[in-house]
């Protein structure tokens, strides 16, 4: 079986070819776990190609756990487990009903709404200066800011300190990565996601949850820290759990998203003209964008008992790995798959998951995408590359370091 685990696999791009490969023949697929720098070598994974199993293996959390593993592919330090098991994500019901009722009313669709004004000004702030220019880094000098800076915004703390969210992104996320790797100068590749590395993120949330308890303000933190579950209010360490997955989910994900989709309407000048001349197309576009370009690229689960899936055996304790681009790209799903429409509508990717822990931040995300692409495609006549992207080395998002691109008002 080709390799889709190591992250050079991904240096270039999504590998769709051998992706389409696998769903064809292989659709439930072994697949090994070789040593690499940042990991010792692992007890291997079932691939997940099908949109149907993708699907299927989400929305089953009595067969398919994100508890007894967690949902990275690479299994945690074993010391580590009991705190990533009282992290949202990984957790299955009814404990997880429990805690996403907390959190889904602080992404309301009221709470969203409010935000949306922000995010256009702060759209429109950014693109003012890139008028006057020729070419600009976009990810730098655009994309990366609007994510950084709604983040900043949502939870309600100081925009300088965006710089401590891409930190702890890149450290958590960007660890295959040598940029974001040996920060300290020692030639010591770490892993980085564990919680004993994020100490100062940590002590970062306590100081906010005591602050905002204090003072309280229009922002998501407040209404985390004031949030009643059971009768009780979160305890520090739930509150700083789920500090620590806003952080890091709310954040690399959008980074990936928002170039990727700049990339898909750059490589299809016919689409990137339909939408500046029909901008009411805008919600097809982000949603063909999510789905052409996907910013996450796996999520894993444990098998809890011996189960079948397209007719292949998975064994109690199997590691099983679902792909979304591999979804996103089914022919069983979508017509014509590998063709990126910006008025199609039909059957739904599974970019932000699928089941009960379907992305809580969708609608936030999409509020960027649609500022941001709106935005763009109403300034500019068209966008064409200016040199390589320069993609985040990484097997579980798509995201970009630089894409220098040329301007055309
Ligand atoms: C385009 C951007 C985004 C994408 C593609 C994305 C993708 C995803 C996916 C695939 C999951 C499901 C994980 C699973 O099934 O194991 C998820 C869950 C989650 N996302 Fe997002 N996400 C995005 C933006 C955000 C933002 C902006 C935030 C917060 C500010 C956020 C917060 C979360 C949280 C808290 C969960 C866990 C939900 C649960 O376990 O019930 N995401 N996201």
């Amino acid at each position: 079986m080709p390799d889709v685990y190591s992250p050079q696999v991904y240096a270039d791009g999504i590998p769709y070819d051998v992706y389409a490969e696998m769903r064809d023949e292989e659709p439930v697929s072994w697949q090994e776990e070789p040593a690499l720098p940042t990991s010792p070598e692992g007890p291997g994974f079932w691939a997940i190609m099908r949109h149907r199993d993708v699907q299927f293996v989400s929305r089953t959390p009595a067969i398919f756990s994100a508890r007894l593993g967690g949902t990275q592919l690479r299994d945690p330090d074993p010391a580590d487990l009991p705190y990533l098991r009282s992290m949202l994500l990984n957790m299955d019901p009814p404990e997880h009903n429990r805690y996403r009722k907390i959190i889904s009313r602080t992404f309301s669709p009221a709470n969203i709404a409010a935000f949306d004004a922000f995010i256009g000004d702060h759209v429109a702030k950014l693109l003012a200066p890139l008028r006057e220019r020729d070419t600009c880094d976009v990810v730098t000098e655009l994309t990366d800011e609007v994510a950084l800076s709604t983040l900043t915004h949502v939870l309600g703390v100081p925009h300088e300190d965006r710089k401590f969210f891409f930190d702890w992104a890149n450290r958590v996320i960007g660890y295959h990565d040598e940029d974001y790797n040996d920060l300290d100068g020692t030639d010591a590749v770490v892993d980085r996601r564990s919680p004993s590395e994020l100490a100062d993120m940590i002590e970062y949330a306590r100081k906010l949850a005591d602050y905002r308890r204090r003072n309280p303000g229009d922002d998501l933190i407040t209404a985390l820290v004031h949030s009643e579950s059971d009768g009780r209010s979160l305890t520090d360490a739930e509150f700083q759990n789920f500090f620590f997955l806003l952080a890091v989910a709310g954040n690399d994900t959008t980074r990936s998203a928002l170039p990727g989709a700049l990339m898909s309407l750059m490589a299809h000048p016919d689409q990137y003209a339909l939408l500046r001349a029909q901008p009411e197309l805008i919600g097809t576009a982000v949603e063909e964008c999510l789905r052409y370009a996907p910013p996450v690229i796996h999520f894993r689960r444990t098998a809890k008992v011996d189960t079948a899936l397209s007719g292949v055996q998975i064994g109690s304790g199997d590691k099983v790995v679902v792909f979304y681009p591999a979804a996103n790209r089914d022919p069983e799903a979508f017509d014509e798959p590998d063709t990126f429409t910006i008025t199609r509508t039909g059957a739904a990717h599974v970019s932000f998951g699928y089941g009960p822990h379907v992305c809580v931040a969708a609608a936030l995300a999409r509020t960027q995408m649609r500022h941001v692409l709106g935005g763009v495609t109403r300034a500019f006549s068209s966008i064409h590359d200016a040199g390589p992207p320069e993609r985040l080395l990484s097997n579980f998002v798509t995201g970009m370091k630089h894409l220098e691109i040329a301007l055309r008002v």
